[in-house]
This record gives structure tokens, sequence and C-alpha cells, in this order.
């Protein structure tokens, strides 16, 4: 994989999935920022501590970030048993909001990859309610629809997840037309970084155990962050609008 001479921003980069993004990155030769609310424990190339929760942190963030950045990885996230307004935040209208917001700053073929979910896998269920999400523009706007159409704590993981693969796959396709710019989700099944027993808690014994059924074992974070990569590189140019499973093939077993 040749990284060499691409400037890569990746949130969430202190903890987890984010943090094996960084190292195997700066492996492949790139230049390497990230961006987290937490200090970093790894060695990067910049650094932007923020709140992915506000838009006034986001705004400020994107001043520090680099004139030009070849790819953006969005994989900050919280998991569902935190409070459904800072699921809603972090997971779908910050990250919307940064992107839309770092546009400018990405030369034709870049790459943007979004970390949804194996849980954002029946989006289909959904479908209207997304789209019109994915319509506001703007933060304030996103918070408005929900305020109107709220949104129930229990599910609200797997309703963002779903969110963010529906606007991906709508703005995806006006990026690569119109700016040459590409963007995809990954959808990840379990895997060992230090929310996995939030998502136990999330989901509960029930569905964990019958999920244990179909899997050999969780995945580890080095073995995500290839394929992130593999869709910031110039080998994935032609691969636009998807969303990616790097589950071990448990979501194929949903059929
Ligand atoms: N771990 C899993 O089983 C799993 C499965 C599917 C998808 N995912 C997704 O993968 C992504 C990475 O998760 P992870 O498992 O590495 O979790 P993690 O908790 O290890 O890492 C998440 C990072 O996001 C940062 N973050 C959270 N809220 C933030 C905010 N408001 N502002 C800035 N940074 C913030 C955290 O500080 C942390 O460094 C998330 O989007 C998550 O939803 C995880």
């Amino acid at each position: 994989m040749n990284l060499s001479r691409k400037t890569i921003v990746v949130t969430g980069a202190s903890s987890g999935i984010g943090a094996e993004v960084v190292r195997l990155a700066r492996f492949h030769g790139a230049t390497v920022v990230g961006l987290d609310r937490n200090d970093p424990m790894l060695s990067l190339d910049g650094f932007v501590k923020a709140d992915l929760s506000r838009p006034d942190a986001i705004d400020a963030a994107v001043r520090e970030l680099p004139e030009r950045f070849d790819a953006l990885v969005n994989a900050a996230g919280v998991p569902g048993t935190v409070d459904r307004d800072i699921v809603a935040r972090v997971n779908y209208l910050g990250l919307r909001h940064l992107t839309e917001a770092v546009l400018d700053r990405m030369p034709a073929g870049g790459s943007i990859v979004n970390f949804a979910s194996i849980l954002g896998g029946e989006w289909a269920a959904r479908r209207d309610a997304h789209k019109q999400l994915a319509a506001t523009v703007g933060f304030a706007a996103g918070l408005d629809w929900l305020a109107a159409n709220p949104v129930p704590q229990e599910t609200c993981y797997q309703f963002f997840k779903e969110a963010l693969i529906v606007w991906t796959f709508q703005r995806s396709h006006e990026l690569f037309m119109q700016r040459e710019l590409r963007m995809n989700c990954v959808a990840p099944g379990p895997v060992f970084t230090p929310i996995l027993g939030d998502f136990v808690t999330m989901l509960g014994r029930e569905r964990v155990e019958a999920d244990a059924g179909r899997m050999k074992r969780p995945a580890y974070g080095d073995e995500i962050a290839p394929a992130v990569l593999f869709l910031c590189s110039d080998a994935a140019r032609w691969i636009n609008g998807v969303n990616l499973p790097i589950d071990g093939g448990l979501a194929a077993t949903y059929v």
C-alpha cells in the first residue's frame, strides 16, 4: 500500500481502531494528523484536541488542520450507552459538519472514510427518515429535525450508524461527480477496543450470545485498519459510495 506523499487526518486517533489506522498509515509513509478529545499516546505528525460534539469546537479545530490533505478518516465515535444527544452529535452531526467543512482542503482524488458499523445494517428499514435527516443542511438543522423526530435511546447507536450510511451513499455521489472526491463507509463487526463492553451492555446478553455463535472472535483493531487505508489509497480510486463490511463474515450470516 503506497501512502507516501499523502497527508491523512484521522479522528478518534487517540484510542482503538483510529489509533491502529494512525500507526499503519505512518508505517506506509503517510503524514498523519490526529484529532480527538483525548490526548494521544502514540506518534503523530500533528494533533488537534477537539470535542466533535460541538460545531463551534469543530470549526476551531478545522482552522488548525493542514491547508491541504488527501484523506479524512472519521473514526471518532461513542457507543449507545451514552446519552442519545451525544451519540447524535458525535456519530452523525459532528462527523458531517467536519467533513463538509474540510472539503475545500481536499484535492481531486481525495478520500473520506466514515466509520459505520455492522449495527447500521438495517438502514433500509428506516430509509425515509434517514433521507429526511440527510437532507437537513448543517448541524443546527439536524438537531431541529431530531427534536421533531426523536430517536429512542435504546436504538440510537444503530439509528445514527444507519443514518451515516445513507448520508454517505447520497453525498458520495455528488462529491465524486462535482469534486472527484470519494466517500465510503466501513462497517466493522465487534472489535477488541475499550468500548466493546459498552456494546455488550447496549445489545444485551441474548444478542451477544447469538452473534458469538456466528463468529470466530471479535476483530483486533489492526485487522480493521488495512481496509480503511486501502480505501484512502489510489488503488481504491474507483470505489465510491460503498459500505464495506469488515466483520469476518458476520453480517453475511444474518441473511
Ligand atoms: N469497537 C467495536 O466493536 C466497533 C464496532 C463497529 C464500529 N465501531 C466504530 O468504530 C469507531 C472507533 O471506535 P473504537 O472501537 O476504536 O472506540 P474507542 O473508544 O477506542 O475510540 C473512539 C475514539 O473517539 C474519540 N471520541 C469520542 N467522542 C469524541 C468527541 N466528542 N470528540 C472527539 N473525539 C471523540 C475517543 O476519545 C476515542 O479516542 C467508532 O465510530 C465506533 O462506533 C466500533
